[in-house]
């Protein structure tokens, strides 16, 4: 994995912003991944600021988004739906028939951990095949949990997962809960890329900042491969590129680190 750290956030937003500028530059036709959370805000903001000035044109790109809490309309103000438009799409001239969030609103569902509801199975086929028709994800961003997850895949998701639906850990309803009026209101299930889906991108962009990701960045890079910490998998990945600030890789051995 190739990691580069910069001083501070801004920095490695803008650093992102590059990265993922260059790919949209050699191939107007991307197919680019994206995550939501608070992580790539900053790289978000510098993408609207090149679009903007820079005129970088989003009109051939095609989007699929990671993950998609379950019960939440897509005009609720805690959908990622509603997160991605606010955040990013509204900003740039991506072609809204490009776009891909999974789908959070399912009516009444059985949810049981041995038999997924058809309606889902269904949703979860037609994503993967959506991905496929596409020619496959070019380039993934990717957030990282402080319990080392990658899009919902929480400690213990099966590393050859596909999209699904999955129970979110009480560590993440606990993170995410600040977002909410209070935790009750977290969304206990989440429908997500699976980590095989998100290993067959051609390219991975994993994005963390703060003191509060450094334990799960260490385990990512430098810890087992183990799918108690879903992060490390991208150590099998033949292109994976960690871009952090100093904060999130204070515990990583810096001899293994390229300073950006
Ligand atoms: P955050 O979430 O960007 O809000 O820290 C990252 C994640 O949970 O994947």
């Amino acid at each position: 994995m190739l990691v580069v750290v910069h001083s501070n956030y801004e920095a490695m937003s803008k650093k992102a912003a590059e990265i993922v500028a260059s790919r949209i530059r050699r191939k107007p036709n991307l197919v680019l991944g994206l995550a939501t959370g608070s992580t790539p805000l900053g790289l978000y903001k510098e993408l609207i600021r090149l679009h903007k000035n820079d005129g970088l044109d989003f009109s051939k790109v095609v989007t699929f988004n990671l993950d998609e809490y379950v019960g939440l309309a897509p005009e609720h103000d805690q959908s990622y739906h509603y997160f991605m438009w606010e955040n990013l799409f509204k900003h740039i001239n991506v072609n809204p028939s490009n776009i891909h969030v999974p789908q959070g609103m399912f009516g009444d569902l059985k949810i049981s951990p041995f038999e997924t509801d058809p309606k889902i199975e269904q949703f979860c086929t037609w994503y993967e095949d959506e991905i496929k028709k596409y020619g496959g994800v070019d380039i993934q961003i990717l957030g990282i949990g402080g319990n080392g997850h990658i899009a919902f895949n929480e400690p213990g998701s099966s590393i050859g997962s596909r999209t699904r639906i999955k129970t979110l850990t009480e560590k993440t309803v606990k993170d995410n809960a600040r977002f909410f009026k209070s935790k009750d209101e977290v969304p206990r299930y989440a429908i997500t890329m699976g980590i095989g889906t998100i290993m067959e991108s051609k390219e991975l962009l994993l994005l963390a900042n703060s003191a509060g990701k450094a334990d799960a960045v260490k385990s990512a890079v430098e810890g087992s491969i183990t799918a108690m910490c879903p992060a490390s998998v991208l150590q099998l990945h033949r292109k994976a590129i960690l871009v952090a600030d100093k904060e999130a890789a204070s515990k990583l051995a810096s001899e293994f680190v390229t300073y950006g």
